[in-house]
C-alpha cells in the first residue's frame, strides 16, 4: 500500500514537555524499509526532515515545516553471543525502559543502570544516554541508519558514532542525515553490579541488599529516579535541562575557595565537571518559577512545565538561569535537548 504523509498534525502529545506545535507534513515510520521506500521514491526530496522518537529530548519552540518521521520500528531479539558476550538487537521505536527491563527477564544483565530513562532505543545513542556511572556507549556494539540523501541502509560501529558526554556524531557532522532504525547492544556475560554512584550505594544499604542481582539495581535506580525525577506523563520535562558543564581545574580551585561545598568530579583529561544542579540552586533557581515553566524542586537540572507553556517561555527562562549561573560562577550552561 502506497505511504500516505498527514498534514497539520498536533505534536503536542508527541513531545514530553507538551510544547504545543503542529507538523506540517507527518509520517509514522515502521519499518528502515518503508524509509529505504521513501527516499528512493523522491518522497523526501527537497524537504527538511525532524526525525521524531518518544520526544523527550526535544523541544518544539514553534510550529514544525520540516516532515516529521515519528519513528516507530518495533523488534527486539537475541540475536548471537560469543565467549564474553550476548548481542541484542532492537529496533529504534521501541521504549527504552521497556527495552532494558526485556532484557533482565530474558536474563541479559548489563543496561540496568539506564532504568527508567525515557525516550525510545533509536534516540539512546544520539545523546549517548547516560546515568548513574554509566553510559550507553560502554553497551554499544552496532547501530543501522538509512541514509535520508541517498536511501541506503548503513552501519554505524562504535568508532563510526563518535561517542562523547551527552553527543554523538548524530547530533554533530551527521545531524539530520541519517535516521537511525535498530541498535545492537553488547551485553556482558560476566556481570558485576555497578553500584558507585553514592545515590545507588546509598538505595541498596537502604533496602539491606549487600550482593545485588541486577533487577535490584534496576528497582533501585526506578526508586532513586522517582523521588528525584518528575514523571513525565503527569509533569511536562526533558529531563536534565542543561549538561554538566566541564571546566578548567584553575577555574576549580578559584571556585572552591568561595564554595568549599561545590561538588566536583575530574576528569581523565584533568578538567573538572560540575554539577549544573548545584550550581542552578545556588543561583536561586531550585523550585522557582518564571511564568509556566520552573526549575524543578527535587532536581534543580530539571525544567518543568507547570502548564500551557510556549517555547518563548522556555527560551526565558533558560536565559535568566544562564544569565545568573554565568553571573555567580562565570560558568557558561549548554542546553541539553535539542531546540527545534
Ligand atoms: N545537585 C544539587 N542540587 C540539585 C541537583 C543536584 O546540589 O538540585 C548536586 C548534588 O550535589 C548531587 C549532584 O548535583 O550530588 C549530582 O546530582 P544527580 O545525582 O541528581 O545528577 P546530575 O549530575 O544532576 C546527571 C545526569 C542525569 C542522570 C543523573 C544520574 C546530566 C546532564 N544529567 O544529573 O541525566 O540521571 O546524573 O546519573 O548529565 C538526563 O540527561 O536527562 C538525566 C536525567
Amino acid at each position: 500500500m502506497a505511504f500516505t504523509f498527514q498534514t497539520q498534525v498536533s505534536l503536542a502529545s508527541f513531545n514530553t514537555f507538551g510544547l504545543p506545535a503542529t507538523a506540517a507534513r507527518y509520517g509514522e515510520i515502521l519499518s528502515a524499509g518503508q524509509l529505504v521506500m521513501l527516499v528512493r521514491n523522491g518522497e523526501l526530496a527537497g524537504q527538511r526532515t525532524l526525525v521524531l522518537g518518544g520526544g523527550s529530548n526535544v523541544l518544539l519552540t514553534g510550529d514544525v515545516e520540516a516532515t516529521v518521521l515519528h519513528i516507530r520500528i518495533p523488534g527486539r531479539e537475541l540475536i548471537g553471543s560469543d565467549d564474553d558476550y550476548n548481542f541484542v538487537r532492537a529496533g529504534a521505536g521501541e521504549k527504552w525502559h521497556d527495552f532494558v527491563r526485556w532484557t533482565l527477564e530474558m536474563g541479559l544483565p548489563g543496561l540496568e543502570n539506564l532504568t527508567l530513562i525515557p525516550g525510545t532505543v533509536g534516540a539512546a545513542p544520539v545523546q549517548n544516554i547516560g546515568a548513574y556511572g554509566m553510559e550507553v556507549c560502554e553497551r554499544f556494539m552496532v547501530l543501522e541508519a538509512v541514509d535520508l540523501k541517498s536511501g541506503s541502509l548503513m552501519s554505524f560501529d562504535f568508532k563510526d558514532c563518535h561517542f562523547d558526554y551527552r553527543d554523538s556524531i548524530f547530533k554533530q557532522e551527521a545531524a539530520g542525515r541519517f535516521v537511525i532504525t535498530s541498535v545492537t547492544f553488547r551485553l556482558p556475560k560476566r556481570w558485576t553490579a555497578l553500584t558507585r554512584y553514592a545515590d545507588v550505594s546509598r538505595e541498596l544499604a537502604v533496602r539491606g541488599i549487600i550482593d545485588p542481582k541486577p533487577i535490584d539495581v534496576s528497582d533501585a535506580i526506578i526508586a532513586i529516579r522517582q523521588k528525584k525525577l518528575p514523571d513525565p506523563a503527569e509533569i511536562g520535562n526533558v529531563g536534565s535541562f542543561f549538561k554538566n558543564p566541564v571546566i578548567s581545574s584553575e577555574h576549580f580551585d578559584r571556585l572552591l575557595a568561595a564554595h568549599p561545598d561545590l561538588p566536583g568530579f575530574r576528569q581523565l583529561d584533568g578538567r573538572i565537571k560540575l554539577a549544573a544542579g548545584w550550581l542552578i540552586e545556588k543561583a536561586g533557581w531550585k523550585g522557582r518559577a518564571l511564568g509556566p515553566v520552573g526549575m524543578f524542586e527535587n532536581q534543580a537540572l530539571v525544567m518543568i512545565n507547570l502548564g500551557g507553556a510556549t517555547g518563548q517561555d522556555v527560551r526565558n527562562l533558560s536565559s535568566a538561569v544562564q544569565r545568573d549561573v554565568a553571573e555567580h560562577f562565570g560558568v557558561k550552561l549548554e542546553i541539553e535537548p535539542a531546540l527545534i
